[in-house]
């Protein structure tokens, strides 16, 4: 078994930028269960299903193959082989893998994957259902989140750094949806675990953040 540390918390907390340090800092590997939902989630467009279409996704999910790799120590997500970590930060994917992750035919494809990574090697990995569901026995356990203000304008500089044009008010709406989804959905919702350690990051640099970690760590 693996040194396990699972790091859960909303879109925008700074999960994967704090998972990527503590990864670093330990020397293990960072594993970003999100971009295994974005890589099915290529898959469902690629395949114009809609993500009202539950019948279509669990279809869909028979013929694809989600693995990951290691390039340079950054995670790729293959999909039946193609490297298609290039298109898993667009908008229209991160919005199906929001509304297909639901489906508990989708997180099943996904699930072995995960454990199997967890159980071969030290890992630092992050989603929404890490703590709860996916590794109850991690060595830590983390719930890392930040006000929907700090997470909105996070995602604002972001984007604007990149040249994207956007809108604060808009951001804001989709985080609060996302939220609420990722929280109310049946199968494994978003939830501290008992035994995870709280931390908001509102008012935290990223180096406190990931101070606070690996304090916790062995
Ligand atoms: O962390 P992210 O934004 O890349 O995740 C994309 C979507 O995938 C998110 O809206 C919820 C889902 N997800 C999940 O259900 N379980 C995980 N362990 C990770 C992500």
């Amino acid at each position: 078994m693996g040194y396990n540390i699972a790091i859960d918390g909303p879109a925008g907390a700074g999960k994967s930028t704090i998972a990527k340090q503590v990864a670093q800092k330990k020397g293990y590997i960072y594993v970003d269960t999100g971009a295994m939902y974005r890589g099915l989630a290529v898959h469902f467009l690629k395949n114009h299903i809609r993500p009202e279409d539950t019948e279509g996704i669990i279809r869909a999910c028979e013929d694809a193959s989600v693995s990951i790799g290691y390039e340079n120590g950054l995670q790729q997500i293959y999909l039946n082989g193609e490297n298609i970590t290039g298109m898993l930060r667009e908008e229209a994917v991160g919005d199906m893998a929001s509304k297909s992750s639901p489906v508990p035919e989708v997180r099943e494809k996904l699930l072995m994957l995960q454990r199997t990574l967890a159980r071969e090697k030290d890992v630092v990995m992050d989603g929404r259902d890490i703590g709860t569901n996916i590794l109850p026995e991690a060595d830590v356990k983390v719930y890392l989140t930040a006000s929907v203000e700090t997470r909105a304008k996070r995602r604002y500089d972001e984007l604007t750094a990149k040249g994207t044009d956007c809108d604060m008010e808009q951001i804001t709406a989709d985080i609060e949806e996302r939220d609420h989804r990722d929280m109310t959905r049946e199968t494994a919702p978003l939830r501290q675990a008992e035994d995870a350690v709280f931390i908001d990051s509102s008012n935290m640099t990223i180096e406190e953040v990931t101070e606070a970690i690996l304090k916790l760590c062995r």
